[in-house]
């Protein structure tokens, strides 16, 4: 059997969670798969606490990432950066996850490179260019340079046969995020921050915040926050927020000018969790409140509610399972749907069902199946299941 030579590609915090188990698999599997793993550190921390939790060491790392970075930085920097790579690594295939700039930028060098690409979480859309922006658009140039698209859900692979993608190069696999997160689930955990040790699990409800989109940045954000003051004013006996701000310097000026000024005993300001920690936080939560994307796929796994801080989803399975609600950035809408799920139990048992819309845990595993037998210029000989 000929090894194929994979370059696995990614940049941010979930990119290398979701590939974590893809690499594992491969570094496991050296009869089928010569990895190569190229970091473009379009994340510095927030990336390296991922590889740190899985023991994945990148063969190259091209520390990209500048404080504020813009779109024209984190493109420019990482394609020109990744030219080199692939010259050096002469890779059969390259594979990108979901969609990052840095995901984009890597699709886009191999093509000019020509070489092929296989595009993990392919076919979610939300058919606004501008929200998520530039998620939306970045995956969907992706897919026009993808090779080989590995779909999480039949609904993702629906989108992509209506996009005209031959039937042959679409393999629906499950999302890797649940691959894993059941790497990571621990009922015995110790958080390493104490303060999380000593929250009072059994009386309060904890409620779990992030929010990072750029297209939230300003007013949205600031609604946000305003409904999570109210939210722990009220309830200021029952509840605790946990909130893992992100690093991004516009987030973090945000929540400082909404929050820092007061001190609010029950809302926790945290920097971002490694995953193992985060995964347990939101295990132990009442809810959910996020804008993340990962966060929507992983939560129905744990049947936990989520209320989605955003006006559009390319995650509808989520909601169609009763597990997650769009509730956009508006305060009052945000409030009462907390309030809803707070003061009304059959409301909160309709939404805190363990289901799993987004795959069982093997997802890496037919990943590397189908890529093993696929003919590398895209042709499959022999379908995996
Ligand atoms: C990026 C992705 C987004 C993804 C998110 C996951 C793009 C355009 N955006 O958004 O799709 O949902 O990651 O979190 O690809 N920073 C640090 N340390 C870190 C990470 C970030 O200091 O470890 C700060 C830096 O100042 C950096 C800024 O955050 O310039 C923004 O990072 P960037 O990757 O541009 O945007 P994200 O909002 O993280
Ligand atoms: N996550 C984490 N630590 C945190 C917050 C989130 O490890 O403090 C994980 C989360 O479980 C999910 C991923 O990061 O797997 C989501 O990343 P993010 O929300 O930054 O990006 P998105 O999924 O929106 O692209």
């Amino acid at each position: 059997m000929i090894r194929k030579k994979v370059m696995i590609a990614f940049g941010t915090r979930p990119e290398a969670i979701k590939l974590a188990p893809v690499i594992l698999g491969m570094q496991k599997d050296r009869g089928r798969f010569e990895p190569y793993v190229l970091a473009t550190g379009q994340h510095d921390e927030m990336l390296s606490q991922v590889l740190h939790l899985f023991e994945i060491k990148p063969d190259r790392n091209l520390e990209i990432m500048t404080a504020g970075q813009t779109l024209f930085d984190i493109t420019t920097r990482a394609l020109k950066g990744i030219e080199s790579v692939l010259k050096e690594s002469r890779a059969d295939i390259v594979l990108v996850q979901g969609d990052t700039t840095t995901a984009f930028a890597a699709a886009l060098a191999a093509y000019y490179e020509q070489i092929p690409v296989a595009h993990v979480e392919a076919g979610l859309r939300t058919h606004n260019k501008y929200n998520p922006f530039p998620e939306e658009i970045n995956r969907r140039l992706v897919t026009v340079l993808a090779d080989l698209h590995f779909a999480p859900t039949v609904f993702s692979s629906r989108q992509l046969h209506k996009e005209g993608i031959p039937d042959k190069d679409i393999f629906v696999t499950g999302n890797t995020i649940i691959d894993a997160l059941l790497m990571s689930v621990r009922k015995d955990y110790v958080f390493k921050d104490n303060r999380l040790n000593t929250l009072d699990y059994q009386t309060k409800r904890v409620i779990v915040l992030t929010m990072h989109r750029r297209e939230s940045f300003g007013e949205p954000m600031r609604n946000i926050l305003s409904a999570v003051r109210k939210i722990a004013e009220v309830y200021s006996q029952d509840v605790e927020v946990v909130f893992p701000v992100h690093f991004n310097p516009e987030v973090r000026e945000t929540v400082r000018r909404s929050l820092g000024g007061q001190k609010y005993e029950n809302i926790h300001l945290i920097d971002p969790l490694d995953y193992q920690a985060f995964v347990q936080m939101m295990d132990r939560a009442f809810i959910i409140l996020t804008d993340s994307g990962g966060i929507q796929e992983e939560a129905p796994t744990l049947g936990k509610p989520v209320l989605v801080l955003r006006e559009t989803t390319e995650r509808p399975e989520g909601i169609d399972a009763g597990v997650s609600k769009l509730v956009g950035t508006d305060p009052d809408k945000i409030y009462n749907e907390v309030r809803r799920l707070m003061e009304d139990p059959s409301a909160y048992e309709r939404m805190a069902t363990a289901v799993s819309p987004y795959g069982d845990g093997r997802a890496a595993e037919r990943i590397l199946n189908i890529l093993s037998t696929v003919d590398i210029h895209g042709t499959r000989k022999s379908k995996a299941d």
